[in-house]
């Protein structure tokens, strides 16, 4: 009997760029990778990744970095204002220069529309490392830190209760992916734009649910916004009540940055039932196993 492998895109532009299979061969190898830090460092020995973040980043730089390094691949993090990008090179040519030296290319901007064209023109394979509109790389350590909390995705109902922006998205795709039943609670006019229930009272969306997630209220590039938002999403806050409300084991997540006292209190996201840590933790190997499937077009070393 002959298994087939499951497919392998060529790029990680969203969640649903990935099959239900593919993304459970992601999580296994992502699952082995973490109990072996250091056993695939010959993986993708003299490859390069290229990396060039248009906003800020904490995790997502250094885990890709750091995920790179155990493939055995040279990081090579550059700041746009290092590229001719912004001296009006194409966005095309750039593409299709760095797959000529690089084996990967791991980009965060504005405009989902800036990756698209990306990875049109690009031989290498390129990772969204968080758009406007999709944090896929984010999802993926959700799901992982998920699976090990409830050893299954199927039936979790998972609630997003905030602004319905790019994680809560790539959330409620991972979601349609693995059979986790995702709510949105947010205020009218901030729902996401993807195939999800949307509710705006966040104690519908919490009651049962196995995981309460919430994001910033203010994403990056929505700085204009502030005070508007500020004011719609205060009801949307995650506190202690609004997490009683939820399953008596459920817990709270979070991909980081937070502000405390705005979208969640201190006592929640410092409390026992916060995983967020550990979701940030899961940044690392999600993407090692997404670079060594994207790079080499196999799920194993
Ligand atoms: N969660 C996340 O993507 O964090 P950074 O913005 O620090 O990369
Ligand atoms: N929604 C946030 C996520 C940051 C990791 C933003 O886009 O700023």
């Amino acid at each position: 009997m002959s298994v087939v492998a499951p497919p392998i895109p060529s790029d990680l532009l969203r969640i649903s760029d990935l099959e239900a299979s593919s993304l459970s061969a992601l999580l296994d190898l992502a699952a082995v990778m973490k109990t072996r830090p250091h056993g695939f460092v010959e993986a993708l020995r003299g490859d390069t990744l290229v990396c060039f973040f248009e906003k800020p980043s904490t995790r997502t730089r250094v885990s890709f970095a750091a995920a790179a390094e155990r493939l055995g691949m040279f990081p090579l993090l550059i700041r746009p204002d290092e590229l001719q990008l912004g001296r009006g090179e194409t966005i095309e040519d750039t593409a299709r220069t760095l797959s000529g030296y690089a084996q990967a290319i791991v980009v965060r901007t504005f405009s989902h529309e800036t990756v698209e064209r990306l990875a049109e023109a690009a031989k290498a394979p390129v990772i969204n490392a968080l758009t406007d509109d999709h944090h896929p790389c984010q999802a993926l350590a959700d799901v992982l830190t998920l699976r090990e909390r409830f050893d299954r995705l199927e039936g979790l109902r998972v609630a997003y209760v905030g602004s319905g922006n790019n994680v809560a998205t790539s959330l409620a795709e991972a979601g349609a992916l693995t059979g986790m039943h995702v709510v949105v609670a947010c205020p009218p006019g901030y729902e996401p734009s993807v195939d999800v229930e949307i509710v705006h009272d966040p104690r519908e969306a919490v009651a049962g649910a196995d995981a309460v997630y919430t994001d910033v209220w203010v994403s990056m590039g929505e700085e204009d916004e502030q005070e508007e938002r500020l004011a719609a999403l205060e009801p949307y806050r995650v506190d202690a009540a609004l997490l009683a409300a939820a399953r008596a084991d459920a817990v709270f997540m979070h991909c980081l940055p937070a502000h405390r006292g705005e979208e969640v209190t201190a006592d929640v996201i410092d409390g026992p039932q916060s995983i967020v840590w550990q979701q940030a933790e899961n940044r690392l190997p999600t993407e090692e196993a997404l670079l060594l499937a994207l790079v080499s077009r196999r799920w194993e070393a």
